[in-house]
This record gives structure tokens, C-alpha cells and sequence, in this order.
């Protein structure tokens, strides 16, 4: 299990790795640099990551870029991360060529109109590949989510769709952002902080929590097998014996 093997021959291996990619700004300010180019150094370690995860045989990647909590920086960091993304959704379009499955979770209506445009056709434009899936939380909030999925619920149960015990675990995950998406086995946080602000609250119920003291900038691909030989040591018992 684990250990030296390597790319791709685990046996115990997470089908859904989920990481919230902080501190990007205290690696900026480690090194004396405004906090986007932090924002920017983490922007390419994504990239990168998407390619280490894949190569081990992760199928789903889901990455926290942007809480619906991170409006309240300043406009600049805003506005800076939100050009990253449009950096980003111009380079995307290769994902189909790398095989990458390409998904935005998070309540798109309060972006850019040019970017959550991007965004679907991105979606659209990979929609077979198969190598991995890889979801981008951008404006994403877990309470948000729940909320959503809620109110499509009355909403259908005002029109007389469905009825009040016909709502059950599964009806209501099938109204997130994440719906036909496996929940993730383990959630990592790097940054050295230990909490789930706001992320993938529905999901985490059974999750793995992996916290890291590396900022997300250096992360690296060692990090990927740590995380992998971590997960593989747990022992999860989804409320049995
Ligand atoms: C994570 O890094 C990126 C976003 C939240 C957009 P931070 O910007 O939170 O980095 P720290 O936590 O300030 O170091
Ligand atoms: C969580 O990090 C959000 C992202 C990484 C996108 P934050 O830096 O916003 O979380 P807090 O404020 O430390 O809880
Ligand atoms: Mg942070």
C-alpha cells in the first residue's frame, strides 16, 4: 500500500481528492511580494497538481479557488484573482487535448458574465474526457450550495413536482453543485490552517481531513504521494465497526 510505489500503483487509492488551496498570500509575504503574484505562483502550482493527482489515478479533483466569503478583500485582490481565473479559462481550452474533464462549482451569477460564459463552454467543450475531472469552486460556499438545492426543492414542491417525503439524502445531493459527482474520500488543507471554511459542508460527511503546514505555492508532487500514503493508513468506517 502506498509508500515508494509511486505513480498509479496504489492499492488503496481516493477516487475524489478535495483541497482547499490556501495561503497564497503568506507566501507572498514570505518572499516581500504583493499578494496576487502569491495568488499567481498558486494559479501554476494548480496546474501542475491537476497532472500529479491524474498520473496516480485520482479521478476527481476538486479545488477550492474562491469562497463566496473572499469578496470581502479588497477590490485589487479581487479583481486580480478574477483575472487569474480569465488567464486560466484561456488556457483551459487545452484540457480537452489533456483528456481533463473541466467543472465549476459555486453560484456563477454574480461573475463576469464573460467569465461564467467561458466557464460553460469549457464545461461543454470537455464533457467526454475521462482522464480526470477536475471541479474549480469559484464563488462556492457549502450553506450557499445547501440553500440553492433547498429552494429548487420548494420551488418544485410549490408546482406540485414532488412531495414533502419524497425528499430524501440522496434527492437533496442531487440538487448541489456537485450532483452525479462521488463526495470526496479526503480533503486536504496546506497553510497550516485547520478548519473547512465554508467548503463542501454536505459532502464532508465521511471525508478524510489531511492538513498540511506547506503554503499552497509550494506544493509539490512529493505532497501528492504524502497525501496518497496518508490516505491509504486510514481506516474508515462510515459509522460501522
Ligand atoms: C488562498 O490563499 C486563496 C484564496 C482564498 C483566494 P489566501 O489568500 O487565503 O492566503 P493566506 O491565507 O492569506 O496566506
Ligand atoms: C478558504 O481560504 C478559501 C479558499 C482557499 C479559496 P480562506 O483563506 O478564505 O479561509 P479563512 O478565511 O482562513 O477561513
Ligand atoms: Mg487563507
Amino acid at each position: 500500500m502506498g509508500g515508494e510505489n509511486g505513480k498509479g500503483t496504489r492499492e488503496v487509492l481516493p477516487e475524489h481528492v478535495a483541497v482547499i488551496m490556501d495561503g497564497n498570500g503568506r507566501w507572498a509575504k514570505k518572499h516581500g511580494l504583493p499578494r496576487n503574484l502569491g495568488h499567481k505562483k498558486g494559479a501554476e502550482v494548480f496546474t501542475k497538481s491537476v497532472e500529479w493527482f491524474a498520473d496516480r489515478g485520482v479521478k476527481y479533483l476538486t479545488v477550492y479557488a474562491f469562497s463566496t466569503e473572499n469578496w470581502k478583500r479588497p477590490k485589487e485582490e479581487v479583481d486580480g484573482i478574477m483575472s487569474l481565473l480569465k488567464e486560466y479559462l484561456d488556457k483551459a481550452k487545452d484540457n480537452k487535448d489533456k483528456n481533463i474533464r473541466t467543472l465549476f462549482i459555486g453560484d456563477k451569477s454574480a461573475l463576469d458574465k464573460s467569465l461564467s460564459k467561458k466557464m460553460s463552454e469549457i464545461e461543454e467543450k470537455t464533457v467526454n474526457c475521462s482522464r480526470i475531472t477536475v471541479l474549480i469552486a469559484i464563488n462556492y460556499g457549502g450553506r450557499n450550495e445547501i440553500v440553492e438545492a433547498v429552494r429548487k426543492i420548494a420551488e418544485e414542491m410549490k408546482n406540485g413536482d414532488i412531495r414533502a417525503e419524497e425528499v430524501t439524502e440522496e434527492y437533496l445531493s442531487s440538487k448541489l453543485y456537485t450532483a452525479r459527482i462521488p463526495d470526496p474520500d479526503v480533503i486536504v488543507r496546506p497553510s497550516g490552517e485547520r478548519r473547512i471554511s465554508n467548503f463542501l459542508l454536505w459532502q464532508a460527511a465521511y471525508s478524510e481531513f489531511v492538513y498540511m503546514d506547506r503554503l499552497w505555492p509550494d506544493f509539490s508532487e512529493k505532497d501528492v504521494d504524502y497525501i496518497l500514503d496518508e490516505y491509504a493508513k486510514r481506516n474508515r468506517r462510515f459509522g460501522a465497526i
